[in-house]
């Protein structure tokens, strides 16, 4: 079901739709009209182009959007490394990075209340390199406070996609505001400066970063026009800004501090002048939210259950057909009908790496012990690492009466897949201190054999009669 229990202040209005070519304006007339860049754009404003992909990207992959601000986002003093470094928190040059093929699962992650949502973010493992534009980074954030009002984040190594999990984020984004509560999600792309405000106290979940591309909504083949992720759920913000200046870039004191995240390092400068003083915008490179409760699950009604792609929100192709950088995939409650199935998903090795995270309730591939896979937590299966139900679960689907059952009440669980291996980070291995012992004996090291036939002697294939 939709996300209902925040009360829903004034300023989170939206705009409906993906990857849809938007306009706002907070002051009447300061949108200009049939024109992009006017020698004098209304209201004394600057226009500026962000943009998302090459300008001759073609037309269903291009993403530009024009601002137009008081002042221009140049004009600040230079960037100097954040002080003291983190050493932790980013790490993630790949020989840095721990290439394991053992099943991994985490106990929940710990909620810190020190940190805001940026010095509270910790890259767990990932795959490629910003530099590069290649690959991911997957995160868990811990947040115990709010970022101060007059600072601002961006990342200029790709998209974040943040999963809440627990707590409620009010995110300022330069072209307006998004409330983000668990059971939601939103993206921020690359190089939009933001704020994360902690309006109903501490802040906890998961995020991945898109280094290459940008999200999209998976193909529907053969489904149709609708189902699943519905493109009219998507929303972004409304233009907003504050009118915080003086009269020149470097008028005043520099009240206000912009950190940047550059190849996983951090950033920091300041300036006298709001960094949210976009008065208006247009086009399709904008920050948006979808509710996971609106998505259209869909599955079998004869039997045996489709690959979890069905189960697809956004996905970010490679240059491969089919083929995807990042899937992000949820297991929202649904009903389960399929004759002589095992319902429960099936043992697997797959040459996709598979990051899942718990928003809420209980998975129905894996009962509880020995930590068990609980909400705050995760567990990443990579590329070929053999995984399915655990002992408990199978037997109890081996056994069960196949009544139509609706599974996953009141939870949801998510998955970050992509075609690439995954290393794991010092902080995701160790430093975290949430690694589970013992995952893969708890979990497989209790499975029957149920073989029926001979034992002993070896028997080999023969051909099937007509
Ligand atoms: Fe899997």
């Amino acid at each position: 079901m939709p996300v209902t229990n925040f009360e829903f202040p004034e300023k989170y209005r939206y705009q409906n739709g993906f990857n849809s070519y938007l306009e706002s304006e907070a002051v009447p007339g300061a949108l200009p009209i049939g024109h992009n860049s006017p020698q004098k754009p209304p209201l004394g404003l600057y226009a500026e182009k962000l943009s998302g992909t090459a300008f001759t990207a073609p037309r269903h992959e291009n993403k530009q959007s024009w601002l137009y601000r008081i002042l221009p986002s140049c004009s600040h003093p230079p960037f100097t490394p954040l002080e003291p470094p983190s050493p932790d928190q980013f790490e993630q040059q790949p020989a840095k990075l721990h290439y394991i093929p053992n099943q991994l699962r985490w106990d929940p992650f710990d909620h810190n209340p020190e940190t805001d949502f940026v010095s509270g973010l910790r890259l767990v493992a990932g795959a490629g390199d910003p530099t590069l534009k290649q690959g991911l980074g997957i995160y868990i954030y811990a947040a115990g406070r709010s970022m101060s009002t007059t600072s601002a984040f961006y990342s200029a190594d790709g998209d974040l996609l943040i999963v809440a999990q627990d707590g409620v984020l009010d995110i300022r984004t330069e072209l307006g505001y998004l409330l983000v509560r668990p059971m939601e999600i939103c993206v921020i792309p690359r190089g939009i400066r933001y704020q994360v405000y902690l309006p109903a106290g501490p802040a906890r979940g998961y995020a991945l970063e898109l280094y290459q591309g940008h999200f999209t909504l998976p193909e529907l083949g053969p489904i149709g026009s609708n189902g699943l992720a519905n493109p009219r759920d998507f929303q972004s913000p409304v233009a907003s800004f504050t009118p915080d200046h003086g009269t020149t870039a470097s008028d005043g004191p520099t009240s206000y501090t912009i950190t940047a995240k550059f190849n996983n390092t951090l950033f920091t400068t300041a300036q006298p002048h709001t960094p949210f003083d976009v008065v208006a915008w247009h086009g399709t490179y904008h920050p948006y939210k979808y509710d996971l409760g609106r998505f259209n699950t869909i599955g079998s009604i004869s039997f045996d259950h489709p690959d979890p792609s069905i189960f697809t929100v956004l996905t970010a192709p490679s240059d491969h057909p089919g083929t995807a950088v990042a899937d992000f995939v949820i297991f929202p409650p649904r009903w389960l009908v399929a004759e002589d199935t095992f319902r429960p998903p099936w043992y697997h090795r797959n040459t996709m790496s598979e990051f899942m995270g718990l928003i809420a309730g209980a998975y129905d591939a894996k009962r509880a012990g020995a930590g068990g896979f609980v909400p705050g937590g995760a567990s990443l299966h990579n590329v070929m690492s053999g995984h399915g139900p655990d002992a408990a679960s199978y037997e109890g689907a081996r056994a069960a009466g196949l009544a139509p059952v609706k599974v996953g009440d009141g939870s949801c669980a998510f998955m970050f897949e992509s075609c690439l291996m995954v290393g794991v980070t010092a902080w995701g291995l160790q430093a975290c201190e949430k690694v589970q012992t013992g995952y893969s004996q708890h979990s497989w090291g209790g499975v029957k054999v149920h073989w029926t036939g001979e034992a002993g002697g070896e028997a080999r294939g023969h051909l099937l009669d007509g």
